[in-house]
């Protein structure tokens, strides 16, 4: 049976959402709890089977590269401090995943991003995880959509419902459904305005592809933004091959933006026993701050 053995996670943007912060920190490594934010999306990935890890960059961004290697002297230090639990998850960042980068030298979407990936993909079906959209599951979401991949041997994009005033955010698909949660994609645009919007099932940024979408992204002109979008790689791809569409089990945050960062961070705490009933008591005697911000 065709597995899914590769993840390709596009981290190359210049965060703006983010500035000044970003100025020196990748987007991916703010902090989500005590975490930078990709390492939820890799961590995802590797309990979802996946073994190798591709990120796509762009200069400027080591701090993402140092993060997954290993780092002997700090495991030394811990190890004798006796700190075996931080130590474990130090060593599991680098142990159970191969990470490899790309660099995208020019920002000409997410479709491109992904088709620079091609040769470290290979001829293999293969995954893509926006780290931006974290989710919070008992079964991580890529793991619920192999299962459905090696049921159907198609690709499969994570949709979710969304406002109609917030389609334009999005890919929104046009899809049949053929069983609850399930669909058969009949077509997809990105960013659409509310009134031109097929559905509201927007994309989530969790895919699994064929690697046909090379050969779709290569023929794939600049569209929404005047940028190389995968939504617009797919409809060509749908051309082909039958592409279906999966209403997964979870909790989604958009991580990429402040607010969304905030609430996510509050969200991941409360999940964690020990941060809870801290975070709790703070939330319902909250202080009123007064000043300039
Ligand atoms: C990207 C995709 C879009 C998808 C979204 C999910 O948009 O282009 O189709 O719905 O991620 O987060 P972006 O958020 O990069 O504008």
């Amino acid at each position: 049976m065709r597995t899914v053995n590769r993840v390709v996670i596009p981290a190359a943007g210049w965060g703006t959402r983010f500035l000044p912060a970003t100025k020196a920190v990748p987007k991916e490594m703010l902090p989500l709890v005590d975490q930078p934010i990709i390492h939820y999306g890799v961590e995802e990935a590797s309990a979802s089977g996946i073994g190798q890890v591709i990120i796509v960059t762009s200069q400027g961004k080591e701090a993402m590269e140092d993060y997954f290697l290993p780092d002997p002297e700090l495991e030394a230090f811990l190890k004798a401090r006796g700190k075996a639990s931080l130590l474990a998850t130090i060593r599991d960042l680098s142990s159970n995943i191969q990470v490899t980068y790309i660099i995208q030298e020019e920002q000409l979407g997410l479709g491109h991003a992904i088709l620079i990936a091609e040769k470290a993909v290979g001829p293999e079906p293969f995954a893509v995880l926006l780290p931006d959209d974290v989710i919070q599951s008992q079964r991580p979401v890529l793991a619920q959509m192999i299962d459905l991949f090696q049921e159907h041997g198609a690709s499969i994009l994570a949709v979710e419902r969304v406002s109609r005033e917030r389609v334009s955010g999005y890919g929104i698909i046009d899809a049949e459904e053929i069983s609850p949660g399930f669909y058969r994609v009949r077509g997809l645009v990105e960013k659409p305005r509310p009134q031109d919007a097929p559905s509201d099932l927007g994309i989530v940024g969790r895919y699994i592809l064929t690697p046909r979408i090379f050969d779709a992204l290569r023929h794939t002109e600049p569209g929404a933004l005047g940028e190389i979008q995968v939504t617009d790689g797919i409809a060509r791809l749908l051309e082909s091959e039958p592409v279906y569409a999966y209403q997964f089990q979870g909790v989604r945050h958009d991580a990429g933006t402040p607010l969304g960062l905030i609430k996510a961070s509050i969200s991941i705490a409360l999940s964690r026993d020990d941060l809870a009933p801290g975070l709790r008591t703070y939330l319902s005697n909250l202080p009123e701050v007064r000043g300039p911000r």
